[in-house]
């Protein structure tokens, strides 16, 4: 079957975030290497933190592997409702809601689209429930045009702790002309 370039969910997610006045949804560009990174974990245990209205959760769905689970969690309970309607009928997905935390007793993690808390409030936390070889995924970057990146702020100390991180190989990849993501593997089990 032909892999449709936007799938059906993510629309319909897409619409649900228009229709909730969400605005912080991930972008496609984002969203296709979700897909992807899922994709390279067939029989894995993909996690999101932050399933807004489920858009990013839909793009990871879209390469989900038979065996594989997704669970994610939204603080946030209206929004938490309606991204659980796209995936009622998939019993390999599950959308909590509450404090990120609440993913810690489904880690470790293959893949781990960290998109809500986590992030900032605790990366070292972040890095700990990703299994080995499990990769991270963090948007929402602004690109530096030198490297390492300075020390300009909280955004950058955040992204140069993800890039310089001794138990990650990470790579930053531009997702526009002005925006990045971090795509990173644990690396801890092979040194
Ligand atoms: C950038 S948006 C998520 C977008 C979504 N992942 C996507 O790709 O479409 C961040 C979301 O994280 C949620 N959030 C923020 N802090 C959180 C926390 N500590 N626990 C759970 N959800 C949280 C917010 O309510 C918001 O819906």
């Amino acid at each position: 079957m032909a892999v449709r370039a936007v799938p059906s969910r993510v629309e319909d997610a897409e619409r649900l975030a228009v229709e909730a006045g969400f605005e912080k949804s991930c972008i496609r560009e984002v969203g296709r290497l979700l897909r992807t990174v899922a994709a390279s974990k067939p029989g894995g245990v993909v996690a999101e933190s932050g399933t807004g209205s489920g858009v990013g959760t839909a793009w990871l769905h879209s390469g989900l592997g038979e065996g594989a689970r997704l669970v994610t969690v939204e603080r946030e309970e209206e929004l938490a409702r309606r991204a659980a309607g796209v995936f009622a009928d998939d019993r390999r997905v599950s959308v909590l809601t509450g404090d990120w935390r609440l993913l810690e007793p489904h880690a470790p993690f293959d893949v781990f689209f960290c998109d809500g808390g986590g992030k900032r409030d605790d990366p070292r936390r972040v890095v700990d429930l990703l299994a080995p070889g499990g990769i991270l995924v963090l948007d929402d970057f602004t690109p530096s045009a030198q490297w390492p990146p300075r020390f300009e702020g909280e955004v950058d100390e955040l992204r140069l702790f993800y890039l310089t991180h001794p138990d990650l190989d990470a790579a930053e990849v531009l997702t526009t002309p002005t925006s990045s993501a971090i795509v990173a593997a644990q690396r801890r089990a092979t040194r």
